[in-house]
């Protein structure tokens, strides 16, 4: 078999299990999981590793998070993307988790497709996404930032959705200001090695609701809120 046999055998199997572990719960997640091509948002020597459900290390010593919990961020019962909404994602990395949201917010074909912007703190890794993006084709759905996403992107607020994908200890101030009404805020809060994923609502009073998905380990937020 060919390498791109076994991976996509082993995108299968970990699609089966996603879904047994009730991770994959709808037919538009498992859509936009079997659309984008992780193999190409990971480092050449890791590309058959692609679709093993763990983290995989990229450029500046950062991660590729762990498949299930890219799921995870884009389910129903946490940050709940839909066709339309425009998306702020702090910590782009490899770009993997925008174009997931890319997948949920903007898939071919609809007429109103929403938008993904990704901030990323270390240039290395904005050059990473964005080529990563442009050769995988979301360059039309996905804008790839460089600068500090602690202090959110004034430039196109407010967002639907923030997504965090980097640990803070407090949550940043600016990224509640700029989500709009009935927003959700998605971010891995508590110190290092441990903390809780929590999804922060704007309520249409301007106050806010929070839920509490349980136990995460992500990479620091770095920057002015780390
Ligand atoms: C777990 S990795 C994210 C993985 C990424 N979502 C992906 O799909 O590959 C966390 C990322 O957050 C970035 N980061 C940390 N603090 C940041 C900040 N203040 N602003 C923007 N990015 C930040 C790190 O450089 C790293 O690339």
């Amino acid at each position: 078999m060919s390498s791109h046999d076994d991976l996509l055998k082993e995108k299968m199997q970990t699609l089966s299990k996603l879904r047994n572990q009730k991770v994959i719960v709808t037919e538009r997640m498992e859509q936009a999981y079997l659309k984008v091509p992780r193999e190409e948002f990971v480092l050449e020597k890791h590309k058959d590793r692609a679709y093993i459900d763990t983290p995989l290390p990229i450029l500046s010593n950062q991660t590729i998070s762990a498949i299930h919990m890219v799921m995870i961020y884009v389910s129903p019962s946490c940050a709940d993307p839909q066709i339309g909404q425009k998306v702020l994602e702090v910590g782009a990395g490899s770009g993997y988790n925008a174009a997931m949201f890319a997948e949920m917010v903007a898939p071919e074909g609809v007429d109103n497709p929403g938008h993904v912007y990704a901030i990323e703190i270390i240039p290395e890794l904005v050059e990473f996404a964005k080529s990563n993006i442009e050769r995988t084709g979301y360059s039309d759905r996905v804008t790839i930032i460089a600068s500090d996403g602690g202090s959110g992107y004034l430039a196109e607020q407010p967002f639907d959705i923030i997504s965090v994908a980097a640990a803070s200890k407090k949550v940043p101030p600016p990224l509640l200001e700029q989500l709009t009404i009935n927003g959700k805020l998605i971010i891995p809060c508590g110190r290092m090695f441990y903390q809780e994923l929590l999804i922060i609502e704007k309520q249409p009073d301007g106050s806010f609701s929070e839920r509490n998905l349980g136990g995460v380990a992500f990479v620091p937020l770095t920057g002015k809120y780390g």
